[in-house]
């Protein structure tokens, strides 16, 4: 080769979900793949919002550049979406649009940090939170995600970690990849601690709408101060099933919006206009589909833990919730990705190995039990129930 690459991409891992695909090639167990890996909605988007995707490609409403924040109207409507979820106050200007929650999150930590300085991922993590700040050449500190009997971080556990190179703390509540819903006053404890810290607050709320919304998923919008602290990440991805229109958005005070516009100008000038317009109509229009989505997924989560009980109970469910389940698996001397790889050529099952979430997690595996319909889940336990990983 006659030119040389980015050390700090080359230190990184290889996609990960990409990499997991590959193991069902060997599927040999003769059963129809069950693929638990990538948190993909299994269902089509909604007919109508497709229908008016299309009529604004044909009327030459979304073939162009949008404003690098996004289309006024879906920020005014996201604003008002997120004050009115969240019981508290979100402007127009606090919203950025971004091609995708990763790219949103790209934003962020472009925004804050720079070579040499640190980030703090609770571990487990998402990996593609890890693998954008090592390529950065951006430090990842951890503090557990995983604590006694419950998947929830510890807001007193960061001061330790913590030095005067330190920019952010990120949290994902529903969290991939343990499904664990983070309480409102976990996200209070860690807003008051990084503020103390004089850090920032990155919350990545991708699979919020999942949550029953009779309550609020936090309190946090509703502070007075909430701009000097909270970076808030969303994603139009999941429930929409938009994941291939590449739509989400960023929440922030004025500074770190300044910055993420210069960002977004140059790796994307602006999220796509299609997916834009597809966002927006969700927004106004699909209160009660998305309502349906979020019950599918709530008899999915139930299937899954029924059957677990009934045919898997050695594989303990750590936690659940909207998409994920983690769960700890029985063969104590065999590692995470052996039984991964060992299920999905055995038994035809794919699930991802904790130990790409991860430094000590060698123990779990991550289901996306949201992939499949509730009617599998039987299926998929036994098999999980039966596998006996090879000497
Ligand atoms: C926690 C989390 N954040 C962000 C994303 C990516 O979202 P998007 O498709 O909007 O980039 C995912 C996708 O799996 C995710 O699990």
């Amino acid at each position: 080769m006659s030119y040389v690459l980015n050390q700090f991409v080359g230190n990184v891992a290889a996609p990960p979900i990409a990499e997991s695909a590959l193991w069902l090639e060997g599927n040999s167990s003769n059963l129809p793949a069950i693929n638990l890996s990538q948190a993909v909605p299994s269902y089509l988007p909604a007919p109508e919002l497709a229908e008016h995707v299309a009529q604004c490609m044909k009327d030459g409403s979304a073939n162009l550049y949008t404003d690098i924040l996004g289309i006024p109207p879906l920020r005014d409507a996201l604003a008002a979406h997120m004050s009115s979820a969240y019981r508290g106050s979100v402007h127009h200007d606090d919203v950025a649009i971004t091609a995708g929650c990763n790219q949103a999150y790209c934003a962020a930590v472009t925004a804050l940090a720079k070579p040499g300085d640190n980030i703090i991922l609770p571990a487990p993590w998402y990996f593609n939170n890890q693998m954008w700040l090592e390529m950065q050449g951006i430090e990842v500190r951890t503090i557990a995600a995983i604590n006694d009997n419950d998947a929830l971080p510890r807001a007193e556990h960061l001061a330790a970690v913590c030095d005067d190179r330190t920019r952010a703390v990120v949290l994902i509540s529903p969290n991939n990849p343990t499904g664990a819903v983070y309480p409102p006053a976990l996200l209070d404890e860690f807003f008051d601690a990084c503020q103390n810290l004089k850090i920032a607050l990155i919350v990545d709320e991708t699979y919020k709408d999942f949550l029953d919304p009779a309550r609020a998923p936090h309190n946090l919008f509703a502070r007075d101060n909430w701009r000097e602290t909270l970076v808030q990440l969303y994603s139009f991805s999941k429930v929409y099933a938009l994941t291939g229109a590449r739509v989400g958005s960023l929440i922030a005070g004025p500074q770190m919006i300044e910055a993420v516009e210069k960002v977004i100008d140059c790796v994307a000038i602006c999220a796509p206009h299609t997916g834009q317009k597809a966002a927006l109509f969700g927004l106004q229009n699909l209160d009660d589909w998305k309502q349906q989505k979020r019950l599918m997924m709530k008899d999915r989560l139930d299937a899954m833990s029924m059957a677990f009980a009934k045919y898997a109970s050695d594989y303990r469910i750590v936690s659940s919730g909207a998409f994920f389940a983690y769960l700890a698996h029985p063969h104590v001397n065999h590692g995470a990705r052996e039984i991964a790889m060992g299920l999905a050529q055995q038994s035809g099952v794919l699930t991802l190995p904790g130990s790409m979430f991860g430094p000590g997690q060698d123990g779990y595996l991550r289901l996306a039990f949201a992939n499949v319909d509730a009617s599998l889940m039987e299926d998929a336990a036994q098999r999980l129930g039966r596998y006996r990983p090879q000497a």
